[in-house]
């Protein structure tokens, strides 16, 4: 039986998992809703309920998957990118506890798992595929040739499109994180009802700065004339900004599917669990013949099930790190 147990505290959700034999049998999230009420993740706040949250969380875990402790062989831990002091609580917990199970740790990047949480569940994509990761801090087209042979082909120069949801959600009056609110009140509006500019960026990269400050121009732009304008076209405003968000995306990734000649396409991050984002793609695949991978919400947004994962391909190949590992705000992909 190989047990590991793997804990996710990059961000806001404190998050462990069990992989057994390669299977996920338990995954347990603990989110934070204490940063609603500041439009933002504040990072102090969020390591000290990190704090609060992983003993509970692991205890939960191993009920879930009906082992004990000393069943675990290896601890796996998100090592960065993320916050420096939400990653020091996960990584000082796996430290301590696979020291006193006397057990192996695995370091695993954060945005690799999100990509191999693609063989939790089947159907398991093929390599080489292309991923798009889209997340509140990432967003990335990656030819992943290999469990852990991964290259960044695209990525956006300045904000990612999770920030463009959340701050757009955030001018139109929603609370953080906006990006699943918009995806609710976008269901009910009209895709086509307001025109946003594309931005014209070079290669497979993206931008999201500008496109956000064109929004904020435009709501105020249009509150001049109506004050009530967010309130009478909420529905129609969030449908349009989706709409505009996933064309810059699509349009970049059947750019790479054709450069690379993949048909391979997966989707990873935060981002992937928007509705409208889920059916483009399907509606992609049926037009250019795309063998496309949507993860299960639950492995979408942060959760320690796809740093099980990961740490399950790296426990396979005896890939270990000792007890000087410290964690990485910033990580070499
Ligand atoms: O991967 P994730 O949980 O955390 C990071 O590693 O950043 O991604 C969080 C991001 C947030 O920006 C959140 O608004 C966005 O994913 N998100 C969504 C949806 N669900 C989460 N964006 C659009 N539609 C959704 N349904
Ligand atoms: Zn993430």
């Amino acid at each position: 039986m190989s047990v590991i147990l793997a804990i996710e505290s990059s961000c806001d959700d404190t998050s462990v998992a069990i992989c057994n034999n390669g299977k996920i049998t338990a995954n347990v999230i603990a989110n934070q809703t204490i940063h609603q009420n500041y439009g933002g993740v504040i990072p102090e706040l969020a390591s000290r309920v990190h704090q609060q949250n992983i003993v509970p969380a692991v205890q939960q875990a191993l009920i879930d998957a009906k082992v004990t402790k000393q069943d675990v062989k290896a601890v796996a831990f998100t090592r960065g990118p993320g916050l420096l002091g939400s990653l020091l609580v996960g990584v000082s917990f796996a430290k301590s506890f696979a020291l006193a199970l006397n057990v192996p740790l695995i370091s695993v990047n954060h945005m690799h798992a999100h990509i191999l949480a693609h063989f939790i569940d089947d159907p398991k994509p093929n390599f080489p595929f292309l991923c798009l990761t889209v997340s509140g801090g990432h967003t990335q087209i990656v030819l992943v040739k290999d469990y852990f042979d991964m290259e960044i082909v695209g990525e956006t120069l300045d904000d990612a499109a999770g920030e463009a949801f959340d701050k757009t959600a955030k001018i139109l009056q929603l609370p953080y994180p906006g990006g699943p609110l918009i995806d609710k009140h976008a269901q009910l509006g009209n895709p086509h009802a307001f025109k946003f500019a594309v931005p014209q960026i070079p290669d497979l990269n993206f931008s999201f700065s500008g496109f956000k400050t064109s929004i904020l121009y435009f709501i105020r732009k249009q509150e001049k004339e109506n004050p009530n304008f967010i309130a009478e076209n909420l529905n129609d405003i969030c449908a349009s900004v989706q709409y505009s968000i996933i064309q810059i995306l699509m349009n970049k990734l059947k750019k790479a599917a054709q450069q690379y000649d993949i048909n391979e396409i997966a989707i990873a991050g935060g981002v992937s669990a928007n509705s409208g984002l889920r059916n483009t793609l399907q509606q992609l695949a049926v037009e250019l013949g795309w063998k496309v991978y949507i993860p299960a919400f639950q492995y979408c947004t942060d959760n320690a099930g796809m740093i099980a994962i990961a740490g399950y391909h790296k426990y396979l190949k005896n890939d270990f790190v000792g007890q000087e590992v410290s964690p990485m705000a910033r990580m070499e992909f």
